[in-house]
């Protein structure tokens, strides 16, 4: 069967964004469904067997001998990707768990409990505004009206799009089937940061997940004729859109362990002759401590209204998504140091904090879940950049199989 490094290169062509660079993969886009395509070809060729459940999660199943579903082991992440992303950012978990079933195969391993591979549909909401989709769906962690009722950027709400992809809109949300399959999810990822490769190690291991959120800032000005308004006359929400950032970003620098980010701006209608009408602007907040966020937010909002009413503009606030600090299931998280310290040759395996959210951090919240960080020597994630050794990517594999084969 193929190497991680072979299948990640079998599929190096897909979702290429010759406009961005990298790779643009949006959940439902023609590059997201051949890769579900690819990983029903790979797990149907290690004889697990697939299926899409109602939330667009799909699964590979390797069966115990009873047959028995409930309380298995899973592992899996997503293939859809942000706009100009990395090769790694998910596909590296998926083709390292449809590997590790390979090596765990190869030992002549006979699980104990039913193990699934799972692939997890807009992890990064790079479509829809919300990552995690899935798995907030799974879970019940969202409202399913809210998700059928959300809207692409050309307007597509996802009860639309889902049905054209084969699911029944009206069953979207939790799935209490399918979560009692899960007694313990592993999810294996590139390591979005430089902590490993300043280590020299290899592999870590998830301690938490940072709280995040986003939000949408609207400011709404007067649309006009870029020639014949003069500059006194403007209710220019661009410029109103401009002093946002910058007070987003003087917050954001104030308060220690805040992250804050506009990484999408959008002026309405968008001509280089016109002034907008509005901009809206995509708010990404992260810190450890909810309150603290929601101050945050509160303070970015009081300085947008300040700004717009000085532009003679109206600004409005909106949530889109919010998830609280994750702390990784403590036991589960030492029994994976154990086992991957085991196997590789007792180099330390580091515990590591992260500022990127995740669906093992959605599904932490209902069953003990658990992650594996694999070094990326740029330390660069979201970008074209990302980086994964071959080496490192096929250790991916063996790391994933031995700390299954400990738990299965
Ligand atoms: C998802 O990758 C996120 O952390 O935004
Ligand atoms: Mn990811
Ligand atoms: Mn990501
Ligand atoms: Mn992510």
């Amino acid at each position: 069967m193929n190497t991680v490094g072979e299948m990640l290169e079998s599929i190096s062509g897909v979702g290429l964004d010759s406009h961005r660079g990298g790779y643009s993969r949006p959940v439902f886009s023609s590059a997201e469904l051949e890769l579900r395509d690819w990983f029903t070809a790979e797990a149907s060729r290690r004889g697990l067997e697939v299926s899409t459940d109602r939330n667009g999660i799909m699964w590979g199943w390797w069966d115990a001998a009873s047959g028995d579903r409930a309380g298995a082991l899973v592992t899996g992440s997503h293939l859809d990707s942000v706009p100009g992303g990395g090769a790694f950012d998910g596909p590296l978990g998926v083709a390292a768990a449809l590997a590790a079933v390979d090596v765990l195969k190869e030992r002549g391993v006979e699980p104990r409990r039913s193990l699934a591979v799972t692939v997890f549909p807009e992890e990064e909401g790079s479509r829809f505004g919300v990552a995690c989709l899935g798995s907030r769906l799974l879970t019940g962690a969202i409202n399913a009206d809210k998700v059928r009722n959300l809207k692409d950027p050309v307007g597509n709400t996802f009860a639309d799009v889902s049905r054209k992809h084969g699911l029944d809109p009206a069953r979207l949300g939790r799935d209490e089937e399918a979560l009692r399959t899960i007694g313990d999810f592993v999810e294996l990822h590139v390591e979005q940061g430089r902590a490993l490769i300043d280590l020299d190690a290899p592999v870590g291991v998830g301690s938490s997940i940072l709280g995040h959120g986003r939000w949408r800032l609207s400011v709404e000005g007067q649309g006009n004729h870029a020639g014949t308004t003069l500059m006194a006359d403007r209710a220019d929400p661009m410029v109103v859109a401009a002093q946002i950032i910058l007070a987003i970003r003087r917050i954001a620098a104030a308060q220690d362990d805040a992250r804050a980010t506009v990484g999408r701006l959008q002026p309405v209608p968008g001509g280089t002759n016109v002034i907008a009408s509005r901009v809206d602007l995509w708010l990404d907040v992260r810190h450890p401590d909810d309150a603290v966020t929601a101050a945050l937010v509160e303070s970015i909002h009081g300085q947008a209204q300040k700004a717009a009413a000085f532009e003679g503009c109206a600004v409005t606030l909106t949530e889109e998504s919010f998830s609280s600090t994750v702390h990784f299931d403590a036991p589960l998280q030492r029994q994976l140091q154990n086992s991957l310290r085991r196997s590789n040759a007792g180099n330390q395996v580091p515990a590591l904090p992260t500022g990127a959210g995740h669906d093992a951090g959605v599904l932490a919240g209902y069953v003990p879940s658990a992650m594996v960080y694999i070094r990326n020597p740029t330390g660069i994630s979201h970008s074209p950049e990302e980086y994964v050794e071959r080496d490192d990517a096929d250790l991916a594999a063996t790391a994933l199989a031995d700390v299954l084969e400990d738990l299965l």
